[in-house]
């Protein structure tokens, strides 16, 4: 799917425009090739966003990588939708259960798959996935709505996940959601995350490409640092 070390910032598009999607996502075309799509599906967590009409539409209008975290309770039956919309991976949350289904399901179908932990799951719920996914989202917010702050008790998890996967030689890429600016970016690609999903300190940017660049310079500069 990707080389797991490579930093890339992925736009969270809860935080663009609706009524102006496709524009949105063009703004940030030129700085990063992966969008992350937010589904929720109000019982899962506490809000509503899209579901696979929207994300068809905006596939009409992008090229993009569409990282599709989804914020749902039965995942399962709708996978296949999300696939024929155009979602390229799946991120399913390991609270909903029946996870080694769910990986089988998405590998079947060709989609990326990718595994999420809220912040109060612990590690060990996601361990025994790890040799069979591409992506582990470590929630640093409870999921369900933008522009909340960053938990820094989360931290020591995303340590955890890149000790275990260096470990066991895995190429799984570490993604974190939630609260990533300018400010946090650094702590969580210290920890060891790759992928940096961020809504509002892109979206709510005047130029939401320089913020996708100022970020990106940001995490490279705190690895360069780690060495
Ligand atoms: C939260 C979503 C996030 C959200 C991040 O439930 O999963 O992807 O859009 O937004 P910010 O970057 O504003 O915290
Ligand atoms: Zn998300």
């Amino acid at each position: 799917m990707l080389p797991a070390g490579e930093v890339r910032i992925v736009p969270s598009i809860l935080a663009a425009d609706f009524g102006t999607l496709a524009l949105d996502a063009g703004e940030v075309a030129m700085a990063t090739d992966w969008l992350h799509v937010d589904i929720m599906d109000g019982h899962f967590v506490p809000n509503i966003s899209i579901g696979p009409p929207v994300v068809a539409s905006l596939r009409r209008h992008s090229g993009a990588f569409f990282d599709c975290h989804l914020m749902i309770s039965e995942p399962q039956r709708y996978l296949e939708a999300f696939r024929r919309a155009g979602a390229s991976s799946a991120t399913v949350h390991v609270e909903v259960g029946g996870t080694a289904k769910l990986i089988e399901q998405m590998r079947s179908l060709s989609l990326g798959v990718g595994l999420a932990c809220n912040p109060d799951t612990p590690f060990e719920a996601v361990e025994p996935f790890l040799d069979r996914i591409d992506l582990l989202l470590v929630m640093t917010v409870f999921p369900g709505f933008g522009g909340q702050t960053f938990m820094t008790e989360v931290v020591p998890k995303i340590s955890a996940a890149r000790q275990a996967v260096d470990r066991l030689g895995l190429s799984v890429a570490i993604e974190v959601d939630g609260g990533i600016d300018m400010e946090t970016i650094g702590l969580a690609a210290d920890a060891g995350a790759r992928l940096f999903v961020a809504g509002s300190a892109i979206f709510g940017d005047e130029r939401p490409w320089e913020a996708v660049e100022r970020l990106r310079a940001l995490a490279v500069g705190a690895l360069d640092r780690r060495g």
